[in-house]
């Protein structure tokens, strides 16, 4: 494969909304050791990046300072030591950045074979999500067959995805969203139940199955005394963000009363080494989900890569449901 001096990307012009994604031209970087170079077909679009576009996200030391942490596509390169891959490869990666460009550099062992039978677009959406629900959801978590698993934010990509995983794994599962239409998705993706947070309340709904084993939750603020009320005796709450804010009173008694655990994790700035024994829990237990159809991504929409800004405009907006990509070079 040729690969080119220098390429299109969308840099972060300064810290702002979305407007301040533009298109420049920099540099094509090379694969170190270890690394591969992706000529990237499509990119995901995840929350983190609109954070990281905000000033409240920087990227990990010796990251592309360019946004996006997925991306689906074709090796274009192979850096030394590399074994489990050629040039010409299909797969999909996790990034530390940089991937909405033409070419984006992953360790190697933190890309996977795109699964049989899906498309680049689709399998652009499954690194960000997969990893952060199978890390937080099952190795953090330990969700087990038969628990009762509540995940807020049910539409979200993060949601979308850990809804389905969590019933494959034979949980009981149960969401929130904000909406009775986005409720009623949760329920097609498996949930047993949606609650819809603008009418109901969630802590009494969780409290009248038993309360929750494992919580998954985006929101915090308001929602962390709730979602101690929520679990069961000795449940887990497993935080991965903090939408409505981090800081909060809670009256920590309960939490020992009843044997309850708070923990929570972030993905992007654990070490090469953490990413590459996720990348290959995931492979051997999410990609078989897939092949037998028990888990697809939930596609919202598509923007070419110079229409980065709208991608922002829509993930931030509260009418998406499911992954957004951009399109770069299918
Ligand atoms: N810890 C990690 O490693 C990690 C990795 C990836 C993503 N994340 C986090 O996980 C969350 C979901 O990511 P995503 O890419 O799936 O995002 P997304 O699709 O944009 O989803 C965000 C969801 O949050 C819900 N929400 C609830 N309260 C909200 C509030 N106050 N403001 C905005 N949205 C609110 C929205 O649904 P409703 O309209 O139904 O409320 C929406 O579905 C983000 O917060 C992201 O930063 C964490």
């Amino acid at each position: 494969m040729n690969v080119p001096d220098a390429m299109l990307a969308i840099e972060i012009t300064q810290a702002g909304g979305p407007d301040v994604l533009a298109p420049c031209s920099v540099p094509v970087p090379l694969p170190g050791h270890g690394q591969i170079l992706i000529r990237v077909a499509y990119a995901g679009v995840n929350r983190p990046d609109a954070l990281q576009r905000s000033g409240a996200y920087n990227p990990p030391p010796n990251a592309s300072p360019l946004p996006g942490l997925e991306a689906s596509g074709h090796v274009a390169a192979v850096g030394s030591g590399v074994t489990r891959w050629k040039v010409g490869d299909a797969v999909c990666a996790l990034l530390p950045g940089g991937g909405y460009a033409e070419y984006a550099l992953t360790a190697a062992d933190h890309a996977l074979p795109i699964p049989e039978g899906m498309s680049l677009r689709e399998a652009a959406c499954l690194p960000e999500t997969c990893f952060t629900v199978w890390s937080n959801m099952v190795m953090r978590g330990g969700l087990k067959a038969g628990e009762r698993f509540l995940v807020h934010g049910g539409t979200s990509g993060i949601g979308t995805t850990a809804i389905q995983i969590a019933k494959a794994l034979g949980a009981r599962v149960f969401a929130t969203a904000g909406s009775d239409k986005k409720c009623s998705i949760c329920t097609e993706l498996g949930a047993e139940q949606a609650i819809n947070y603008q009418e109901g309340d969630f802590a009494a709904a969780m409290k009248s199955v038993g309360g929750a084993d494992l919580i998954l939750d985006m929101v915090g603020g308001p929602y962390l005394p709730r979602n101690v009320r929520s679990l069961a005796d000795d449940g887990r709450l497993v935080q991965i963000a903090f939408l409505s804010g981090a800081k909060v009173e809670l009256n920590f008694a309960e939490v020992m009363m009843r044997r309850l655990t708070i923990t929570g994790s972030t993905l992007r700035p654990q070490s090469d080494l953490a990413k590459a024994r996720i990348a290959a829990k995931v492979e051997q237990h999410v990609w078989p989900m897939i092949a037998r159809g028990a888990f697809k991504p939930v596609m919202d929409s598509e923007y070419p890569l110079d229409q980065a800004p709208a991608a922002h405009w829509r993930i931030e907006a509260p009418g998406h449901i499911g992954k957004i990509v951009l399109k770069v070079a299918p």
